[in-house]
Formats: structure tokens, C-alpha cells, sequence
């Protein structure tokens, strides 16, 4: 089917049902970060981006990784996929408002970052670093479109937070100088924000129909959580920790359902017991994600080697896996799924994984409630 015919419907519930219509990121321009305090808060302590904050990228690298994406775009279009790319900016200028200034912006390669799919509504996150407080301008041209579009069409954006110092704790840095300060910190879910204003991004909301889990961890906060909460009254909101990760960002390399009663959970960052009942309770099986195949993420890369869970699930038996993480491919092989294996380490470094890298517009399939028993308090 020609993409071209395809008409534009905004609707996906879950991660899981027949994929229509997705965007996909571009690396270009992509900056590494400069070190304000929720970033300092990411970047790995080891890592050379510390020293590289606030640079541009090799003109190399960019290429490299545009190549895959845009490798990745043809492998969608060509199982009848709608996808459109977002529209980098200078990421190098810098940016103000009237409370802080910072050297430059960031990237449009993770749109699962920013745009958050529920339904018929595509919603345009907090974020929680200064430097992506203007990713949203690169996705405004699609969503303008998609609400021109598709009538039933919801485009929503949540309060722009202000990010002021009072948004990050002080001392913070201070007291998460090892690894060992980090799991103790997330343990005792001491994030780098303060609860002073709604903050989230769009991919720490792990999607299963009625219900959102959302990782309370360094980009998301109670008060965002709560706002998710109101936002959406007819879904049931859970936060969800995960203690064994020093860097708890994003939860798509963490908890991915796959289907309905399937889910992967890194096994050095468990789902704590009383936060899996709900789970058992509904009949879901919950498997340890394979191990990654590699010891290292590529250089300059924000992400863990865990990206080797972070797939795009195409329908309920279709998966793309990155194309070297062939213990991940083999065990969704013996799930039952067949595995569509998409070179893409080389776009991990400007923002991550398959699912990292996509946002929804299109699943067929509606609002299921695949988790009827509830735990009080949950
Ligand atoms: N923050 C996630 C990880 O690196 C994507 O594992």
C-alpha cells in the first residue's frame, strides 16, 4: 500500500497492536549536552561526554547514524508504514527564557522522548532539561498536519515547567559521586528534581491500554506523574521504581510489555515485588530481558547496553531487534515473534534504541483494559 493513500488517523493505546503510522528521529546537528544539573545527573561519570559538554558531534558520527535511521524508515515503509521525520534545528544556539540560559539544545533523534501517544491525543511532554525545553519545535510541523488531518485528532501540551534552580536539589552532585551513591539515592527514590512543578518526559509512560506505568526516576517526578493522572482520567496511572538502575531515565530499557500478558524486565533493575502483583494477578508473565551482546555502549552514548531491550514491536508476533543483539533477537525468537534484525548502534549515542528513536501516531486497536484486577493503593 502506497504511504502516500494512507489516511492520517491519530490513535495507539499500547506498544504492541499492528503499527500504521510512526515518526521516526533525525540525528542531524545533534549536540552533546551541556552538564546543567539534570544532565549532569544522566551522563555516565566515566564518560568523555563530561569533557565534550556543550560540543557538536563529528559531521562522522551524524552521518553514520543518519544512514541507519534512515535505513530503519525503509525497512518500515516497506512492511506498509507510514513514517515521517521531525525538523532538526540549529541545536547549536543557545537558548533562554526569562529564569536561566544554556550554551545549546540537544537532538531531535528520540521523539518517544517528547511525544506521548494516548488514544487519539498526542502529548507534548514537560521535559526536564533545559536544553530540550524547545525539542517540541521540531515535531510542531507533523502535529500541526495531523491535526489538520484527522478531525478527532487531540494535540496537547503539558505546562511548560520553568526549570528554575528550584526545580533541581542542591547539593545533589555532591552527594551522587559514585556508582554506589547513585543505587543508594535511587533506592531511597532520591531523584535530581524537586517536587516543585509537573515534570515528565513522554518515555518514561510505558503504554498498556487503560493503564500507564510511569517511572518515577531523574526525568519524570511525583507532581508529573499526578499530572498524567488528571490528564487522563479514564486510565489508571501506577509509578513504578526500579532500584538496581544509577541512571533511572526512560523506562523502555527497564519494563517492555510485548504482547498482552508478556513483559521484559532488565534483570539488574527488577520491578520490586509489591509493584509486580499487579501483574500476576492479571495473568501477565514477566521474563528477564536476555543479556545485551555487547560489555560497552558505543562511545559518546548517553544509553546503557540494556538498549538491547529497547525494540519496536511492529504487531503482536513482529519485533524489530538492533541487528548485533543477537541473544535479545534469539530470545524473542523462542517467544514466539518473528525478529526483524535493524543495524542501528551507530544512532545509539544521540539518543538511543529502536524504540528510543520512534513515536506512535498509528496503532489499529483500541482502549483494552488488560489489567481488570487492581491492587489498592497502586
Ligand atoms: N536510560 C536507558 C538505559 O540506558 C535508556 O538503559
Amino acid at each position: 500500500m502506497g504511504e502516500e493513500k494512507q489516511k492520517t488517523i491519530v490513535n495507539s493505546w499500547n506498544e504492541w497492536d499492528p503499527l500504521k503510522h510512526i515518526i521516526v528521529g533525525k540525528a542531524d546537528n545533534c549536540m552533546i549536552p551541556p552538564l546543567e544539573p539534570a544532565v549532569d545527573a544522566k551522563v555516565p561519570l566515566d564518560s568523555e561526554m563530561r569533557r565534550l559538554a556543550g560540543t557538536r558531534r563529528s559531521q562522522e558520527s551524524v552521518d553514520r547514524a543518519n544512514t541507519q535511521l534512515d535505513n530503519f524508515c525503509d525497512t518500515l515503509r516497506k512492511r506498509g508504514i507510514r513514517v515521517d521525520r521531525p525538523a532538526p534545528m540549529d541545536f547549536s544556539q543557545p537558548v533562554q527564557t526569562p529564569d536561566w540560559k544554556v550554551e545549546c539544545m540537544f537532538t531531535c533523534m528520540p521523539p518517544r522522548d517528547i511525544l506521548l501517544t494516548v488514544g487519539n491525543e498526542i502529548l507534548e511532554a514537560t521535559m526536564s532539561y533545559r536544553c530540550r525545553w524547545f525539542d517540541y519545535l521540531c515535531y510542531r510541523d507533523l502535529l500541526n498536519k495531523y491535526f489538520e488531518e484527522d478531525p478527532n485528532m487531540k494535540w496537547e501540551a503539558a505546562p511548560k515547567p520553568r526549570l528554575t534552580d528550584a526545580t533541581y536539589k542542591p547539593g545533589y552532585k555532591e552527594r551522587s559521586r559514585t556508582e554506589e551513591d547513585k543505587l543508594r539515592l535511587v533506592a531511597a527514590k532520591d531523584f535530581i528534581t524537586t517536587e516543585v512543578e509537573p515534570l515528565f518526559d513522554a518515555a518514561e509512560v510505558m503504554r498498556c491500554g487503560k493503564d500507564l506505568f510511569v517511572q518515577h526516576g531523574m526525568t519524570a517526578n511525583l507532581k508529573g506523574i499526578e499530572w498524567i493522572r488528571r490528564h487522563f482520567p479514564n486510565h489508571r496511572v501506577h509509578a513504578v521504581n526500579f532500584p538496581g538502575d544509577p541512571y533511572p531515565i526512560h523506562i523502555d530499557a527497564t519494563l517492555v510489555p510485548l504482547r498482552p500478558g508478556l513483559a521484559m524486565n532488565n534483570p539488574y533493575r527488577a520491578l520490586p515485588e509489591e509493584q509486580r502483583q499487579i501483574f500476576y494477578k492479571n495473568d501477565w508473565e514477566i521474563v528477564d530481558a536476555a543479556k545485551p551482546a555487547h560489555d560497552e555502549p558505543p562511545p559518546l552514548c548517553y544509553s546503557s547496553v540494556w538498549l538491547s531491550m529497547n525494540v519496536l514491536i511492529i504487531d503482536p508476533r513482529t519485533v524489530c531487534v538492533e541487528a548485533s543483539e543477537v541473544y535479545q533477537q534469539e530470545q524473542l525468537d523462542k517467544l514466539g515473534f518473528e525478529v526483524i534484525p535493524v543495524p542501528f548502534r551507530d544512532a545509539y549515542p544521540f539518543g538511543g534504541g529502536l524504540h528510543c528513536a520512534t513515536a506512535d501516531v498509528y496503532r489499529e486497536g483500541k482502549c483494552e483494559d488488560y489489567f481488570p484486577k487492581q491492587i489498592e493503593g497502586f
